[in-house]
C-alpha cells in the first residue's frame, strides 16, 4: 500500500505498477533460473543418486501421495505430527497411513542405542515384577529400588530407605494392585500426558532420566531378566524390520539369586549367546555388537582403566565388541578433552580400539562441552553419536564429510530430553539437504514410549526430510546403516544381500496393493 493516498488512487497506482513490473521482469528467465536452482539442489540431497527400478518408482509414487496428503493436511489443521512434542504426537503418527509403511520398511541396522532404555516398561511391571523374589525398597526421595533374592536384602547404613520388601507380600496388602502398577509404569518411563509442565527444562528430565536408569537396575542386571531383555530386546526390533543392532552397554555387574555376579565377559558371552540363539530361529537375523560404554561422570583415572577394558574386551571377543564411547549427559559430564590422556592410550601402545563417541548433544554454542566433536574427530570416532550441535563447527563437518564420517540422528531423544522442540527446526533438515552421511536411530525409545526404529523414521521422513524426502531418501538410510556399522567387509556383504531380498519383498508387498 502506498501511503498517504485515498485507497482507491492507491488500488490503481499498485495496479499500474503490477503491469510495469510484470512486463519489465518477463524479460529475465526466472524460471529457466529457479529450475537449474532446484536441479543442483535436488542433486545432492541424501539418496538422491539412488536408481530405483520400475515397481519401487511405482511405491515411490504411491507413498509420496500420502505424504503429500498427510503434509497438506497438517498445514491446514497445525496439527504435524513432527512439530509436536512425541509423548503428544505419538497416537496421531500411529494413525498415518505413512508410518505403516514405514513399519513394514526394512529398515536395516540400528546403530544408536542404549543397553536397558530399548523395551517399553510395560514388559517390566507384568512380567518382571511379578517373578518371584522380587523385593522393593522405597527411598524417602520417592526413587524405586529392586533386588532378587534368595531371603531379605540388608539395607546400607548411611541412607535412610525403607526396608526391602517383598513384593508379591506389598502387593498382596494393596487395596489396589492396578493403580500400584500403574505407578511402577510411570517410573520405568518418561512419559507423561503433560510433558511440558512435568519437565520444565534440561535439568528436569535429565533428573528423571538419571533415575530411571537407577530403578530399572537392579530388575535388569538379575541374571535371568538380564536374558529375558536381550532376547525381547532384538525381538522387538525384528518385529519392526530392523535386522542388525549396535548396543551402547554399560556391562554393569549381572547377579543371581544367591547374591554372586558375573564379570564383563560373562555379560558379553551372555550377549553373543542370546544373539546367536535368537538368530537360530530367525535366519534374517544378522546379529548384535556392543560398544563398551563408561559413564562420563567418572574421574580420568577410572576411565583409563576402562579404556583398558575396553581393549581387552575388543581383544577377546573381536566379533562382538566393536569399540568404547562414554554416555551420560553431555553438558553435566566430563569433555572429551578433559580425558585426552584415558583416550590416546591405545593409540600410544598402538593398539586398535575404535571409538564411537557421544558429541555435540548440546544446545550450548561454544562451550568445552560443545567442543566435543572437535575431539571426537581428532581421535577418530568410527561415528559422531547425535552431532547435534555439528553445523556449528564448518571445519569439523567438512573433514568428517571427507572421511565419511557418519552422525547417528535420533530424532525422537533430541526432542523429549529438550535440545529442540519442532522436529522441522532438527539440525539434521540441512544435513539431509546436502546429502550429508548419517543413520536414523533411538536412544533409548524404552523410556520414550517408541518402539524399534519407526517412530524416528517416521520423524525423520515426514518432519526432517520434509516434502522432499522419497523413497531413495529411506533406501538410502537403511543401506547407509549397514555401510556405517561396525560389520567386516564381507560381512557387510552378506547382511546387504540378505536386506535386499527383504527390501525386494517389501517392494513387490506394496506393488501388489
Ligand atoms: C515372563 O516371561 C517369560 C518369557 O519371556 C515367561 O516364561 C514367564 O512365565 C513370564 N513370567 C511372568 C511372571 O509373567
Ligand atoms: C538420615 O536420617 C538422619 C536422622 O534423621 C539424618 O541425620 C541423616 O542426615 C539422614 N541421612 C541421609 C543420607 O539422608
Ligand atoms: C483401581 O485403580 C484403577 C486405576 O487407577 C481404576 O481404574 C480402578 O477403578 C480401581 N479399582 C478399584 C476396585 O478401585
Ligand atoms: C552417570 O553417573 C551419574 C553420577 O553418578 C549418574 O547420575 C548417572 O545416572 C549415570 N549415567 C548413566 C547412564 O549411568
Ligand atoms: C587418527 O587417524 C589418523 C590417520 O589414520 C592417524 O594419523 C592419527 O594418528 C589417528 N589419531 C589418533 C588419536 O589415533
Ligand atoms: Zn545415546
Amino acid at each position: 500500500m502506498l501511503l498517504g493516498g485515498s485507497s482507491g488512487q492507491s488500488a490503481l497506482l499498485s495496479l499500474l505498477w503490477a503491469v510495469v513490473v510484470s512486463f519489465s521482469y518477463s524479460a529475465i528467465p526466472i524460471d529457466e533460473a529457479r529450475n537449474e536452482l532446484l536441479n543442483r539442489e535436488k542433486m545432492v540431497r541424501l539418496g538422491e543418486h539412488l536408481v530405483l527400478r520400475k515397481e519401487e518408482e511405482q511405491v515411490n509414487g504411491n507413498l509420496m501421495t500420502l505424504k503429500k496428503a498427510e503434509i497438506t493436511k497438517a498445514m491446514k489443521t497445525q496439527e504435524f505430527p513432527p512439530s509436536m512434542h512425541f509423548f503428544h504426537a505419538k497416537k496421531l503418527i500411529e494413525k498415518s497411513d505413512v508410518f505403516h509403511i514405514l513399519k513394514k520398511m526394512p529398515k536395516g541396522a540400528a546403530l544408536h542405542l542404549h543397553d536397558f532404555g530399548i523395551l517399553d516398561g510395560d514388559w517390566l511391571v507384568k512380567n518382571v515384577t511379578y517373578r518371584q523374589h522380587c523385593y522393593i525398597c522405597f527411598n524417602p526421595s520417592g526413587t524405586l529400588q529392586f533386588r532378587f533374592a534368595h531371603s531379605t536384602p540388608s539395607n546400607n547404613k548411611q541412607d535412610n530407605s525403607s526396608k526391602w520388601i517383598l513384593l508379591e507380600n506389598y502387593r498382596r496388602e494393596l487395596q489396589n494392585v492396578t493403580e500400584f502398577d500403574n505407578s511402577l509404569l510411570k517410573t520405568f518411563t518418561l512419559v507423561t500426558e503433560n510433558p511440558e509442565v512435568t519437565y520444565a527444562d534440561q535439568h528436569d528430565i535429565w533428573a528423571k532420566f538419571d533415575t530411571i536408569f537407577h530403578t530399572v537396575s537392579g530388575l535388569v542386571h538379575y541374571a535371568p531378566v538380564f536374558r529375558d531383555y536381550i532376547f525381547r530386546s532384538l525381538e522387538e526390533f525384528f518385529l519392526d524390520n530392523v535386522m542388525y543392532l549396535e548396543l551402547r552397554a554399560m556391562l554393569l555387574p549381572v547377579y543371581e539369586l544367591n547374591g554372586e555376579t558375573h564379570d564383563k565377559e560373562w555379560s558379553v558371552r551372555t550377549y553373543k549367546e542370546v544373539a546367536e540363539l535368537f538368530a537360530k530361529d530367525h535366519p534374517e537375523f544378522i546379529g548384535l555388537k556392543l560398544i563398551y560404554s563408561d559413564n562420563r561422570s567418572k574421574d580420568v583415572s577410572l576411565i583409563k582403566e576402562s579404556i583398558q577394558t575396553a581393549m581387552a574386551l575388543h581383544t577377546s571377543f573381536p566379533k562382538t565388541v566393536a569399540g568404547f564411547d562414554l554416555v551420560g549427559r553431555e553438558d553435566t559430564g566430563h569433555t572429551l578433552y578433559d580425558y585426552r590422556e584415558a583416550l590416546l592410550i591405545p593409540t600410544m601402545e598402538g593398539v586398535k580400539l575404535p571409538y564411537f563417541l557421544h558429541a555435540g548433544e548440546t544446545d550450548w554454542q561454544g562451550t568445552s562441552i560443545d567442543n566435543n566433536l572437535l575431539d571426537a574427530l581428532i581421535l577418530n570416532s568410527t561415528r559422531i553419536g547425535h552431532g547435534f550441535a555439528l553445523s556449528k563447527h564448518p571445519a569439523v563437518m567438512e573433514d568428517l564429510r571427507k572421511r565419511d564420517i557418519p552422525i547417528e540422528v535420533c530424532p525422537i531423544s533430541n526432542q523429549v530430553l529438550k535440545l529442540v522442540t519442532d522436529l522441522r527446526n532438527h539440525p539434521a533438515v540441512a544435513f539431509m539437504a546436502i546429502g550429508y552421511p548419517m543413520v536414523i536411530s533411538s536412544d533409548d525409545p524404552g523410556f520414550f514410549g517408541a518402539k524399534g526404529l519407526t517412530h524416528d523414521f517416521y520423524e525423520a521422513f515426514m518432519g526432517i526430510g520434509g516434502m522432499n524426502a522419497d523413497l531413495r531418501t529411506l533406501k538410502q538410510l537403511a543401506i547407509n546403516s549397514f555401510k556405517y556399522s561396525s560389520l567386516s567387509s564381507s560381512e557387510k556383504k552378506t547382511a546387504l544381500q540378505t536386506w535386499e531380498k527383504e527390501w525386494d519383498t517389501f517392494i513387490d508387498n506394496l506393488v501388489k496393493k
